[in-house]
């Protein structure tokens, strides 16, 4: 399938050799098969023949970014045991409440929640609970550790960076997005052709630092506009008051010319791609929304494609990357499961 232009005019901007017609992101890692934002995830879907590898960011108390995708530690570790004082009244453990060094003391794990009392996996098929031994490291950490990978495999694996919660941290008095482009720019991420794409949920923030920080700081990073239906993802500060973000106004065609001056690329939940209610298995039901952000000179890299928990307008996993990525014909796709992603594109661009 050939390329739309706005991806040929997104890959004709970066000095990246694509390995598949199709982006292919590991969505925290290999993340199916290992815990989550860890290096032995990372290290995994590395090879496993993957374009770019996902980092989520949080800030710990002393100022560092801590690839993790909540900005709350219960989920992913054994920090209620080990700091059973410090969680906030709402019963979360938060990053920005911990020090680097009282995070690194920690034992990260596959995903879970507390049922009556006892820990239940997110994903029944995944990597079992609390086994082996895990950490998680910083935001240089993990950097330092692909462009080693990539000098020892000769390639040139990208680094797809998400500041999480950007207005939950400035209510902290910290810019998580300022930190991040410093830790980037530092290790030479400062140009469109760098193989780094910044992602946010946030876009009165994309806005701060499309039209601010990136300017002052002398970069300028392909960025991506993170879309989500849920109304918690994203607050904006509106006379005074934090109000929850309105994600319609980033899918309404009428607003993507004004979009693009901020965002190279849209990165919206698969089901935004799709009129869910008219799709059933076997038939799928396209909207319009790859092509509007197309012509407005934007790829499009959704996310995640997880076949342990599918859609019910697809049979199986196969059929859901077609959907997203021929049908729809996204550029790229997010997925747990970057095995199965990366074996699909090349079988259908062979
Ligand atoms: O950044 C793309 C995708 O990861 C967004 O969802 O919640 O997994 O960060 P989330
Ligand atoms: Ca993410």
């Amino acid at each position: 399938m050939l390329k739309s232009t706005a991806a040929i005019i997104f890959l004709g901007l970066s000095a990246v050799t694509m390995a598949n017609a199709k982006t292919i992101v590991a969505h925290r890692g290999a993340s199916a098969y290992l815990p989550e934002h860890t290096l032995e995830a990372k290290a995994l879907a590395y090879a496993m023949g993957v374009d770019y590898l996902e980092q989520d960011l949080a800030m710990t108390k002393d100022d560092h970014l801590v690839v993790v995708h909540d900005h709350f530690l219960d989920r992913v570790s054994d920090v209620a045991a080990k700091f059973p004082d410090r969680a906030r009244k709402d019963g979360r453990y938060y990053v920005i409440d911990f020090t680097l060094a009282e995070i690194k003391s920690l034992n990260f794990t596959e995903g879970f929640e507390i049922k009556d009392g006892k820990m239940v996996a997110g994903y029944k098929g995944r990597f079992p609970l609390m086994q082996s031994a895990f950490k998680i490291h910083t935001l240089e950490e993990e950097i330092e550790f692909i462009q080693g990978l990539n000098k020892t495999m000769g390639k040139n694996v990208g680094i797809y960076v998400e500041t999480k919660a950007p207005w939950f941290h400035k209510q902290e008095g910290k810019d998580i997005s300022k930190a991040t482009l410093e830790v980037l720019k530092k290790y030479g991420y400062t140009t469109k052709d760098s193989n780094c794409i910044f992602q946010t949920f946030d876009y009165p923030d994309l806005k701060y630092v499309k039209t601010q920080l990136m300017p002052q700081m002398g970069i300028d990073l392909r960025t991506v506009i993170l879309i989500t239906t849920n109304p918690t993802e994203t607050y904006e500060l509106k006379d005074g008051k934090w109000e929850s973000f309105d994600y319609k106004y980033l899918i309404d065609p009428a607003n993507m010319a004004e979009i693009a001056q901020y965002a190279d690329g849209m990165g919206p939940d698969y089901n935004l791609l799709f009129d869910v209610e008219k799709s059933s298995k076997g038939h799928i039901v396209v909207n319009d929304f790859v092509r509007n952000a197309h012509n407005n000179g934007m790829i499009v890299h959704p996310y995640t494609i997880r076949k342990d928990r599918l859609p019910d307008y697809v049979v199986n996993v196969d059929e859901l990357y077609d959907a997203v990525l021929y049908k729809a014909d996204a550029d790229g796709v997010f997925t747990d499961f970057p095995d199965l992603g990366v074996k699909f594109v090349e079988s259908k661009e062979k």
